[in-house]
C-alpha cells in the first residue's frame, strides 16, 4: 500500500490539554464540541482547498475545513517530512455532479443519497487528492464534519484513515432532523436554562446574530437541517410583515449551514393578526389568508422550512373551536406551503388537561392515539404529525407513544427533549441518549411484524416519504446549554437522527474526545458516567414507571409527590395508603394498554410479564405487590432511591479522579455541578422515601427510611432569631419542617446551634439550607464558636419558596469533632430569602454523603 494511499489523515494524540473556552467573551461553536486549537487530536490533510461549486453550503465546508487547520498553530519547520507530504496536493469539495464533471476519471457513486457523503482520497503520489463529494451541497458538509470527527479517533498512524481503499460514505437515516427552539419575541425561552434567547429580545430579533451563525455551525456538524426558533405557544405577531422580514435575517444567517428555518405559528392567526372574524381552517377567506401569508414568507425566506403548530393544548386555541379535526387544520397549512415545498409539523400533544381525576377511566395517556388515530389517511402528503416519544409529557421514564404503530398512512416525526425539563434542568448530570435509544430499538410489533420505531419515523415501515425526528433544544445565551455536560445530550440527539443505530456508549465516547478529552481514562470515565447518569437519575426521582415525581404543576424540578394528584392536568400515579400506579389495563383500567399493537399490549396488560421498570404505570398494586426482580414494590421504592443517591454521589468521585487530565476550569466547573447533583439526589431521595414510609406505613426492611444517624434537626436545636417553619410540600425537608430567619436591624443574623453527642473522630459536616434566588443569605458554620466554613447562597434555583427546588447542601469535609463541642449554624438573610435551614448531618469522613 502507497503512504500516499494513507497520509491524508492523521492524529496525533495528547499534544496539549484541551482547551476549555471558559472565558470566551463571544459565543462560539468551540464552547460545545467544535474545537480545533489546542486540542489533542490533528488534522493533516492538502492545504490546497476548494469548492467546486458557488454556493455557500459549499463555501461552508471549505471554510470549516481551513479553520480546522489554521488553528493548528505549528510552525512549518517542526513539521516532520510525512506530515508535509500530507499538506501536499489539492483537498477538492463539491457535489457528485460537480465532482464527476470536473474529474471524471473519479469512481464517484452513481446512488449517493440526497445529504449523502462520499469522502475519498486518489491513491495517486503525484496527484494527491482529497474529494468530498456530497449528494448535495450539504451532503458536501456533512462529510466534512464527519471527516474532522474522525480526528479523534484513537490511536496515531496505526489507524490513520485509508480513504482510498475505504472511503467515508454515508447518509442520514431520516429527512427531518431539526430543532425546535421555545423562545419568545421578549427574549425569554420556555423551559429554557441557558439564559436568554439567540433569536429574540424586547419583541424583535436582535441585531447579534452572530451566536445564531455559530448554532448553525454546530447544528450542521452534526447532520441537523431545520430549526424552529419561536415557541410553539406561539406569539402571533410574529407572522406581521415586519417580524416576517427580520426572520428573515435569521434564515440567512444559518443558510450556509444548511440549516432552514422554521416557525411555530397559533392557529388562530388569521383572526388575530390577520383581522379576519374567524379562524376556521375550512373558511375560505382563512385559507386564502395562509395562502397569501405562505408567499409572502417565502419571497423573502426561499427555503423556509415549513409550519410548527400546537392547537387545542394547554389554551391554545385550535381547529376543535370549529367542530374542525387537526387533520383539517393542518391540511389548510399544507395546501398554503406545498407550492414552495414546506411542510407542517403538527404535534400530537393535544390532551384536555381539565380531566376529572375522580373518574378511573380518564387517562390524559390516551389522548394523543384518541384523537390522531382515526384521522390515519387524512393528512396532506407534505404534513408529518409529530409525536412525543411517551404518551405523557417527558418524563424521566415513559413507555413509548402506541401512536406510532397507530399512524400508518401518515408521516410521523417523534419529538424529544434535549432541554433537560424534567431531568435536571441541566443542574443534573443526565445523558438522555440511553432513554431515546431504548424508544428508537422499541419494536412496536405494528401487523405482528418487527416494527422498531426508528424504522416507523424514518418512514421506511409504513413506506412514507417523509419522516424523522425533533428536539427541543432549548439553547440560550449562557454557554449554550448553560451546562458542559448538557452538550452531549444536543451532539447526542443530532448523531441519533442522522443514525440511530449508533450506540449512546459510542456517541458518549465521540462527544468526549471532542469536548473533554482524548485520553483513554478521560473517554473511559465520561463515558462511564454519562451512561450511569440517567438510571441514577430515574432510581432517585421516580422508578418503575411512576414518572418524575416533581412538582408538575409549578417548576419541574424538585420533588413535589401530590402535585399530579387531585387535578385536571391527569399525570396521576394514584399513591394511596393501600398502594400505587394507575390501572391502564384493558379489563380493569383505563384501556391505554389496547391502543398498543396486540403483541405489546399483552405484554403490559398482565402483571405476569410487565416489566418492572414501567409497572406503576401501567397497573396499581399493593406496596407488597412482588417485582420479577424478588422486592416488594415499597422495598423497591426505598432501595432504588438509596441506590440513586450513591449513584449521583459516585459521579462526583469519578470526575474527581480526571484532576490533572482535563482542563482545570472545565475540572472544577462541573466539579461544582456534580457536588450540587450529589446533594440534590439526596433531597429527592429523602422525600420519597419518607412520603411513601409515611404513606404506607410499612418499614424499610434495610432500617434507613425514617432513621438519619448524625442528623441533627434545625427544629430541634438551640435557636436564636430563627423560627420553626412547615414546609410545603412537607416531604421536601426533614420531618417537614426547618426553620426561617426573621430579619430586623435590631438583630440582623439568627443561629441554629447543637451539642454534639456522637464519637470523637474526623467527619464531614453537611450544611442542608434552602437557596432561594430571591437573596443572597450568608451562612457561617461554625465549632466552638471558630468558623469552619462560610458560603453564600447565590444558586438561581426555582420556587420563592423554601422547598425541595430549592434545598441545597453544602458540606465541610473531615473536620475533627469529640462529645460536648458546640455547631452552630450562623445566618444572616438577604431580601426575600429568609436563610432557611433544615438540618445539619455528621457523618465520619470517610463515609459516601
Ligand atoms: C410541556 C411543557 C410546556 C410546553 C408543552 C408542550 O407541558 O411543560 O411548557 O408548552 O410541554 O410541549 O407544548
Amino acid at each position: 500500500m502507497s503512504k500516499y494511499r494513507i497520509g491524508f489523515f492523521g492524529c496525533l494524540a495528547a499534544l496539549l490539554l484541551p482547551f476549555y473556552g471558559l472565558t470566551a467573551s463571544a459565543q462560539t461553536a468551540d464552547q460545545a464540541w467544535l474545537r480545533y486549537s489546542g486540542m489533542n487530536g490533528r488534522t493533516f490533510f492538502p492545504r490546497d482547498i476548494r469548492a467546486l461549486g458557488p454556493g455557500a453550503v459549499e463555501q461552508s465546508a471549505v471554510q470549516e475545513l481551513k479553520r480546522s487547520i489554521a488553528d493548528l498553530g505549528i510552525g512549518s519547520g517542526r513539521l516532520t517530512g510525512r506530515v508535509k507530504a500530507a499538506f501536499a496536493g489539492q483537498t477538492i469539495v463539491g457535489t457528485v455532479q460537480e465532482v464527476r464533471k470536473a474529474y471524471p476519471e473519479l469512481p464517484v457513486p452513481n446512488d449517493l443519497e440526497p445529504e449523502g457523503y462520499w469522502v475519498y482520497a486518489t491513491g495517486s503520489a503525484d496527484d494527491k487528492m482529497l474529494v468530498f463529494a456530497g449528494g448535495d451541497e450539504p451532503g458536501v458538509l456533512y462529510g466534512v464534519f464527519a471527516f474532522l470527527r474522525r480526528r479523534f479517533v484513537p490511536g496515531d498512524d496505526s489507524t490513520r484513515l485509508n480513504l482510498h481503499d475505504h472511503p467515508l460514505r454515508s447518509h442520514p437515516a431520516m429527512p427531518i432532523r431539526w430543532v425546535d427552539e421555545w423562545d419568545n419575541p421578549d427574549g425569554s425561552i420556555e423551559r429554557g436554562y441557558a439564559g436568554r434567547s439567540i433569536f429574540f429580545e424586547g419583541g424583535n430579533v436582535r441585531a447579534d446574530l452572530a451566536p445564531v451563525t455559530e448554532y448553525g455551525r454546530l447544528l450542521a456538524s452534526v447532520g441537523i437541517n431545520g430549526i424552529n426558533v419561536n415557541n410553539v405557544n406561539a406569539a402571533p405577531q410574529l407572522l406581521d410583515s415586519d417580524h416576517i422580514k427580520q426572520l428573515a435575517r435569521v434564515a440567512d444567517a444559518l443558510r450556509p449551514w444548511g440549516v432552514h428555518l422554521a416557525m411555530s405559528v397559533a392557529i388562530a392567526s388569521p383572526q388575530i393578526i390577520g383581522g379576519l372574524k374567524t379562524y376556521d381552517p375550512a373558511n375560505p377567506a382563512v385559507k386564502a389568508w395562509w395562502t397569501a401569508k405562505a408567499n409572502e414568507i417565502y419571497s423573502l425566506i426561499p427555503d423556509f422550512a415549513g409550519f410548527t403548530v400546537k392547537a387545542d393544548s394547554e389554551g391554545q386555541p385550535g381547529p376543535a373551536s370549529y367542530g374542525r379535526t387537526p387533520a383539517d387544520a393542518a391540511n389548510t397549512l399544507a395546501a398554503a406551503l406545498a407550492p414552495h415545498h414546506g411542510v407542517v409539523l403538527y404535534r400530537a400533544f393535544v390532551y384536555n388537561h381539565h380531566l376529572d381525576w375522580r373518574d378511573p377511566k380518564a387517562d390524559r395517556a390516551r389522548a394523543a392515539y384518541d384523537i390522531f388515530h382515526p384521522l390515519d389517511g387524512k393528512f396532506a402528503s407534505n404534513v408529518i404529525v409529530q409525536i412525543k416519544e411517551g404518551p405523557i409529557d417527558f418524563q424521566a421514564q415513559e413507555p413509548v407513544s402506541p401512536l406510532f404503530a397507530g399512524l400508518r398512512r401518515t408521516n410521523q416525526a417523534m419529538e424529544l427533549e434535549v432541554t433537560q425539563e424534567y431531568t435536571g434542568q441541566q443542574r443534573h448530570l443526565v445523558y438522555l441518549a440511553p432513554m431515546w435509544k431504548q424508544v428508537l430499538d422499541f419494536d412496536l410489533r405494528a401487523g405482528g411484524r418487527a416494527t422498531p420505531v426508528k424504522e416507523i419515523i424514518a418512514g421506511n415501515t409504513f413506506h412514507r416519504p417523509l419522516g424523522g425526528m425533533v428536539a427541543v433544544a432549548g439553547v440560550g445565551r449562557d454557554a449554550w446549554l448553560g451546562s458542559p455536560p448538557a452538550l452531549a445530550n444536543l451532539y447526542a440527539f443530532g448523531r441519533l437522527a442522522w443514525n440511530p443505530n449508533l450506540t449512546p456508549a459510542e456517541i458518549a465516547a465521540e462527544w468526549t474526545r471532542q469536548t473533554i478529552g482524548a485520553d483513554a481514562t478521560v473517554v473511559r470515565t465520561v463515558g462511564d458516567m454519562l451512561m450511569q447518569s440517567w438510571p441514577a437519575y430515574v432510581n432517585y426521582t421516580g422508578p418503575l414507571g411512576m414518572q418524575t415525581l416533581t412538582d408538575i404543576t409549578g417548576s419541574h424540578y424538585g420533588p413535589n409527590i401530590e402535585s399530579s394528584e387531585r387535578n385536571g392536568w391527569g399525570q396521576w400515579h394514584r399513591a394511596d395508603h393501600q398502594g400505587v400506579g394507575m390501572d391502564r389495563t384493558v379489563a380493569t383500567g383505563t384501556g391505554f394498554v389496547g391502543q398498543y399493537p396486540p403483541q405489546v399490549a399483552q405484554i403490559y396488560n398482565s402483571l405476569a410479564t410487565c416489566p418492572d421498570d414501567l409497572l406503576l404505570f401501567f397497573h396499581h398494586v399493593p406496596y407488597i405487590y412482588r417485582l420479577h426482580s424478588g422486592q416488594t414494590v415499597i422495598q423497591y421504592i426505598y432501595d432504588s432511591h438509596y441506590a440513586g443517591a450513591v449513584q449521583a454521589a459516585h459521579l462526583v468521585d469519578e470526575w474527581a479522579s480526571l484532576k490533572g487530565r482535563i482542563d482545570p476550569a472545565l475540572y472544577r466547573d462541573v466539579l461544582t455541578r456534580l457536588e450540587y447533583q450529589a446533594g440534590h439526589a439526596i433531597v429527592w431521595r429523602d422525600a420519597i422515601v419518607q412520603y411513601f414510609l409515611k404513606l404506607s406505613g410499612i418499614p424499610d426492611a434495610k432500617g434507613r427510611a425514617g432513621h438519619h444517624p448524625g442528623r441533627l434537626e434545625a427544629e430541634d436545636a438551640h435557636l436564636s432569631g430563627y423560627k420553626v417553619l412547615d414546609i410545603t410540600p412537607w416531604e421536601d425537608a426533614s420531618r417537614g419542617k426547618a426553620v426561617s430567619c426573621a430579619q430586623s436591624s435590631a438583630k440582623p443574623a439568627c443561629s441554629a446551634e447543637w451539642t454534639y453527642a456522637g464519637q470523637p473522630g474526623r467527619f464531614n459536616i453537611a450544611v442542608q439550607y434552602f437557596d432561594l434566588e430571591s437573596g443572597i443569605a450568608r451562612f457561617t458554620l461554625k465549632i466552638n464558636g471558630q468558623p469552619a466554613a462560610s458560603w453564600s447562597a447565590d444558586a438561581l434555583l426555582p420556587s420563592r419558596r423554601p422547598n425541595g427546588d430549592n434545598s441545597t447542601r453544602y458540606t465541610v469535609r473531615d473536620v475533627a469533632l469529640k462529645p460536648g463541642d458546640i455547631l452552630s449554624v450562623t445566618a444572616i438573610p438577604d431580601n426575600d430569602d429568609p436563610a432557611a435551614l433544615d438540618y445539619i448531618e455528621v457523618t465520619p469522613a470517610a463515609s459516601i454523603p
